[in-house]
């Protein structure tokens, strides 16, 4: 069974997240996406990331785990959610930001490709990305879940052929610099 879909993973993991703050991520993301824009967030897991976003653009959260979707709903009736994989995205929507925080280091390499070519198809013309990254040269599979970790010249190479890159840093979520956030436009 995919670990997201198993209930008691799933509050184990919502308790998890409980003192973990995106805000400095998402002070970031306001220097490129103006207020109001239309957000997807792919992957939102407990929605964290999706209270901190909400307050300042049209959101729509996704995740493909339905569980996290319906704890979500429950307490958050007025939200716009979506079950979406984020390889196929499969919606007739169109976003200004497509968000992802430790999400996409969940999918094969190709099927990161997949996704990308998607996110590129589902983007309007001034559309950014926002994704973040565990760093690293590894790939492995825990509990059940896959975790790929990239350094920034790879991230570079796969996202440049459809997206121009506007920022890529190190950050700090456990350790110095063992993260990466990645800001990109499309290629029109
Ligand atoms: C690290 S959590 C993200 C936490 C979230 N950013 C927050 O604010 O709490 C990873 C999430 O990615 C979701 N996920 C993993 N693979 C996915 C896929 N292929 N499509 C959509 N969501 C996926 C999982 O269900 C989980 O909710």
């Amino acid at each position: 069974m995919n670990y997201f879909n198993d209930e008691r993973k799933v509050k184990e993991y919502i308790k998890m997240c409980e003192d973990t703050n995106s805000k400095e991520l998402i002070d970031i993301l306001k220097n490129y996406l103006e207020k109001d824009s239309l957000l997807l967030e792919l992957g939102m897991g407990p929605g964290k990331d999706l209270n901190l976003l909400k307050k300042y653009y049209n959101t729509i959260g996704s995740d493909n785990s339905q569980l996290f979707l319906d704890i979500y709903k429950e307490k958050n009736k007025d939200s716009e959610l979506l079950f979406l994989d984020a390889v196929t995205i499969n919606t007739e929507k169109k976003f200004d930001c497509i968000y992802s925080n430790k999400v996409l280091q969940h999918l094969t390499r190709e099927e990161l490709s997949n996704s990308i070519l998607r996110q590129k198809e589902v983007l309007n013309d001034e559309g950014i990305l926002f994704h973040t990254f565990w760093r690293g040269n590894s790939e492995e599979i825990y509990d059940g879940l896959r975790f790929v970790y990239y350094e920034k010249e790879e991230l570079i190479n796969i996202f440049e052929k459809y997206f121009n890159i506007i920022e890529i840093n190190y950050y700090c979520e456990e350790k110095e610099k063992d993260s990466i956030y990645i800001i990109l436009k499309k290629k029109l």
